[in-house]
């Protein structure tokens, strides 16, 4: 199918190319991803099912995508699955090879379409794309597996909360009072960042992101490609200030953590262990230490540049046990709703 739709697209091109006007297939070739007028009517796009992006970037972890990406085709939420492969220096023989494994060994529904990103920008994963047919999208790494179930909840909790961002990995903003600084944290009991180790959001956000907010967001952008590290943080900046609200933190049945470096701060590993349970807080490693320090600076330059600090905490966590614990807003914050 990819490699047919490939060569279809080429065919396409070549067809433009050779028959039209050079600037018509210019245009074809190398569309403005911010160009509102290329992009679905979101009118169109359908809210009972969502796109699964999932950021790949090292060859040994093809097998463990390869798994993650068929185990997302496989689910009936899912419309379809794009893998965002960001690693430039890739051979695209072993991409051609991963994406005809991709079509003959998964059996899910939904399609998988494997996408060799054209900058190795960090803000790339976010970027608007015509291709995402759902109002909600699932941002997520390739190190993180979460069991069906987990899923399925947490696009509910989306689905109730389609204006937040939904997530199973929560951090925290804090100010060093002393340093007059802002610092990269967790805490026991509040958050206001999810991580793209799984966040849910809307499709929309993708464009605010990537084409909103003026020069303000564009200084904020390249803070990314400077510190090539921290666009979830960003991302929670965008959707804080859109919403005046913080992110809503869900709690996984299962959630297996493969590990990987760039997401390496303070070690929570597992998504049961979610808020409260965040183990090694003693004995930071120097590389943890590092990876916190360098989040922390992202949060006050991102502050600088934007002119406020959007990010806004939330309490508690959704759990989907008995009865269906859901969120309620109780003085001004959520609390679980058999906590009233
Ligand atoms: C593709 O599948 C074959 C057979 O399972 C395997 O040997 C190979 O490593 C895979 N390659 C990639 C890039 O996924």
């Amino acid at each position: 199918m990819n490699l047919v739709s490939t060569i279809q697209t080429l065919f396409v091109s070549f067809f433009f190319v050779f028959f039209f006007k050079p600037s018509l297939s210019l245009r074809t070739l190398t569309s403005d991803p911010c160009d509102s007028t290329a992009l679905r009517d979101p009118r169109t796009l359908r809210s009972d099912q969502i796109t699964v992006l999932i950021n790949g970037y090292s060859e040994s972890r093809i097998p463990l995508l390869q798994s993650l990406a068929a185990t997302y085709s496989a689910s009936p939420l899912v419309s379809a699955v794009f893998i965002l492969w960001g690693n430039p220096s890739t051979p695209s023989q072993t991409l051609a090879e991963f994406s005809h494994n991709l079509t003959a060994f998964s059996f899910g529904s939904a399609p998988i379409s494997l996408i060799r990103q054209s900058s190795p920008s960090l803000n790339a994963r976010f970027l608007p794309r015509p291709s995402i047919a759902t109002v909600a999208v699932l941002i997520c790494d390739d190190d993180v597996e979460i069991d069906a179930k987990s899923f399925a909840f947490a696009f509910r909790v989306w689905e109730s909360n389609p204006d937040r961002l939904i997530g199973f990995f929560a951090r925290s903003h804090d100010i060093d009072l002393t340093r007059k600084k802002w610092i990269y944290t967790i805490h026991p009991d509040k958050y206001s960042i999810v991580l793209t180790k799984f966040m849910i959001l809307k499709n929309r956000y993708l464009f605010e992101y990537s084409c909103g907010g003026g020069s303000a967001m564009a200084r904020a952008r390249s803070v990314v490609d400077r510190a090539r590290n921290c666009e979830d943080i960003l991302m929670n900046f965008v959707v804080a200030e859109e919403t005046g609200a913080g992110p809503v933190l869900v709690g996984a049945n299962w959630a297996r953590d493969w590990g990987d470096a760039r997401n390496e701060d303070i070690g929570d590993g597992d998504g049961r262990r979610g808020l409260s349970g965040t183990v090694a807080q003693v004995g930071l490693s120097s590389r943890r230490a590092e990876h916190r320090k360098r989040r922390g600076e992202c949060i006050s330059e991102f502050h600088r540049v934007l002119g406020k600090m959007a990010l806004r905490y939330s309490y508690g966590k959704v759990v989907n046990s008995v009865g269906e614990q859901g969120l309620c807003q109780k003085g001004g914050k959520l609390v679980f709703c058999d906590q009233n």
